[in-house]
């Protein structure tokens, strides 16, 4: 019922003539996926290059953020209208590392995905604890915190139509990720959650991705797993066999 994702987020990696050869390198790979929406997330100066090579494909695009305001004097900033006139229709709003380092917060998120909704951008939003909340056993009230605050104010209609990602923190980039048990019961409590915010059928039908050291090696086991409906990968999606590997999870 849940059409999974895959869709790969390259942070700050790979210039112009980089993301052109991951890219056709990836489109010939994954040509005849018919079943996954695959997404990609190249660094703003690439997205129109990228962008180019992705007419006809089954490669769609995406942001890797974008600010809440239409347009303006926000200098070194990206608005929705850029994004769409590039060719993106998802954009990820909310990234750990952008609430860590940028400074983004609930607040900041919410208002993003509101901008993004109201310009038909799919949002995928981004949310997770640390590895300290999580030991404290914090986890899951960050994490609802994180969904209610971040999506308050959003219609029972429009909350369909957004993905959410859970990526803990302390499974980003370490290599260490989430056992498939930690994950579902994260997505199950996400989709509780959903559940509770707006109705079930709204719960049912929102994607949840896992993403934190997703690669060639447990994409499958994660896959099996009732609530998670694809996955949000950085490192291995930075090559074109790997990515590859990881939309054809079986
Ligand atoms: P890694 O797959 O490199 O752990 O990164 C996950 C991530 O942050 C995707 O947004």
């Amino acid at each position: 019922m849940r059409r999974p994702i895959a869709a790969g987020n390259w942070k700050m990696n790979n210039n112009i003539d980089e993301s052109e050869k991951l890219i056709v390198d990836l489109k010939a790979l994954v040509k005849d996926v018919e079943d996954v929406e695959i997404v990609v997330a190249p660094p703003f100066t690439a997205l129109s290059m990228v962008s180019s090579r992705l007419i006809g494909t089954n490669i769609k695009l995406a942001s890797q953020n974008m600010h809440f305001e239409s347009s303006g004097a926000y200098t070194g900033e990206v608005s929705v209208n850029m994004l769409v006139d590039v060719g993106c229709e998802y954009v990820i709003i909310g990234h750990s590392e952008r609430r860590a380092y940028f400074a983004e917060t609930n607040d900041t998120v919410n208002k993003k995905l509101k901008t993004a909704m109201n310009n038909d951008l799919t949002p995928i939003v981004c949310v997770g604890e640390t590895l300290a909340q999580r030991e404290s056993d914090k986890a899951f009230e960050v994490i609802e915190g994180q969904i209610k605050q971040g999506l308050s104010g959003i219609s029972v209609e429009d909350a369909e139509k957004i993905v959410v990602a859970y990526e803990p923190i302390w499974a980003i980039g370490t290599g260490k990720t989430a056992t498939k048990e930690q994950a579902q019961e994260v997505h199950a409590f996400i989709r509780k959650t959903l559940t509770a915010m707006f109705s079930d059928n709204a719960a049912a039908a929102i994607r949840i991705l896992y993403g934190g050291s997703v690669k060639p090696e447990n994409v499958d086991e994660l896959m099996l797993q009732e609530d998670i409906d694809g996955v949000l990968v950085g490192g291995a999606a930075l090559k074109a066999e790997s990515f590859a590997r990881i939309v054809k999870f079986q």
